[in-house]
This record gives structure tokens, sequence and C-alpha cells, in this order.
């Protein structure tokens, strides 16, 4: 079991966005989260691949980038060129999942696959062997502070059992409404990974609120 904090980009104030990131920099998350949403797969539009070349250029951890859009294969090879370390795509807007996640790996990116709060585990069983992560969306993507579901706990013990059965080397993160109360239970039911915007961005102390979710 591992213990990782990827913040969520989308909380933070983007009038400032360099010195938000040097606050993520000078910490101990491990990743960047980059909210990626298209007005069509869910009902905000945040931002594109020129802000996250921007990111790129400021950011000394690696690029965490979750794509909440249709169609997400017609993007994959350039959101992959941006020098990014995971990119992650919903199962949902997938029309073949497997060829998705091994045209994510074709370039060199650990491949991601979403699950909203609706879509069980066990759409992913065929293509469990192309996934390096697996998102577990924990409110409906499209918004930050959102409030946490508390059906999350058995959707991630249930995803880390097919994990298991499945001998994939697969992580678990959770995404949404994460904060210091629900972190430990998460950790707990098999999460790897917590993605929190919130939290982190509007703690008067990210990098000591990093500290907290890591050690809670
Ligand atoms: C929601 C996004 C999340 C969001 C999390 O669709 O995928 O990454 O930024 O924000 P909080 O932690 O505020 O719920
Ligand atoms: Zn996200």
């Amino acid at each position: 079991m591992s213990r990782h904090v990827s913040p969520s980009i989308l909380a933070a104030d983007f009038s400032r966005l360099g010195s938000e990131l040097e606050k993520v920099n000078n910490s101990h998350a491990d990743w960047i989260h980059c909210d990626v949403m298209d007005g069509v797969f869910v009902p905000n539009i945040s931002f594109g691949i020129p802000i996250i070349e921007s990111i790129r250029t400021v950011a000394e951890k690696p690029l965490d980038v979750h794509l909440m859009i249709v169609e997400p294969e017609r993007y994959i090879d350039r959101f992959c060129s941006l020098g990014i370390d995971i990119l992650t795509v919903h199962q949902e807007a997938c029309s073949n999942l497997s060829l998705a996640l091994q045209q994510i790996r074709r370039n060199g990116v650990k491949a991601g696959v979403s699950l909203r709060p609706q879509t069980p585990p066990e759409a992913l069983a065929d293509a469990i062997a192309d996934i390096d992560i697996i998102l577990i969306m924990s409110v409906n993507p499209g918004f930050g502070g959102q409030d946490f579901m508390e059906s999350t706990y058995k959707k991630v013990s249930d995803t880390k059992e097919m994990i298991l059965k499945s001998n994939s080397g697969a992580l678990i993160q959770v995404d949404g409404g994460v904060n210091l109360q629900n972190a430990r239970k998460l950790y707990d039911s098999g999460v790897d990974i917590l993605i929190t915007g919130t939290t982190v961005f509007k703690s008067d102390d990210p990098a000591g609120m990093i500290d907290k979710l890591l050690k809670v």
C-alpha cells in the first residue's frame, strides 16, 4: 500500500498560477493534477493544452492529466506530447477503452482510466491489463468543491479486489471532496493517490495540508 497526494490545480487562483504552482513545488506532493473539461462530457469548461504547456514550464512535479472530454482518443497523442506523466480518460467516453489505453502507453505515458460514480468497477474488467491507474470519481465530475460520496469506500475496496485478483499493478486514485476527515478511511480501503483541490488550495498552508493528508 502506498500513499500519495496529487493536488488539483482547478482549485488554485488562476490569476496567480505561477505562485500557486510554487507552493506545490515546495511540498511533498507527488504530482500536479490537471482537470481538462470540454463542456460536453461534463457541464463545465476548464482549460486545455496551452495552459498545460505553461504549467509544465513552472511545475517541478510530474503532471497527472484528467480528461473529462468526449472522444478523448482524438487528443491522446497531443496531450502525451506535452511531457506529462499520467493521462487519464473516462471509461464512459471511450468507444474502445483498451485501444485508447494502449495508445497512451505507446507514448511512454502512464495510462489512467476514470469512472463516474454511477459506473461499476466491472466496466474495467476487459481492459485491466492495459491500465496503470484507476481514478474513482467520488463526486459527479465537472466541478471542484462538492461533497464526497460515501459510496466511494465500497467501490474502492471492490476495485482493489479486482486488481489483486487479476494480478494487475494498477494504482487507485480518488477524486472529489477529499479532505482530512475521509483520507484515512480512503487509504484503508485501498486508495494509493488522493486527488484534492479545495482542501489543499483553499488552505492557508497548502504544503502543510499535503503533509497532513500524507500522514493522516
Ligand atoms: C472534478 C475534478 C476534481 C476536482 C476536485 O470534476 O475532477 O479533480 O478538482 O476538487 P475538490 O477536491 O475541490 O473536490
Ligand atoms: Zn480530476
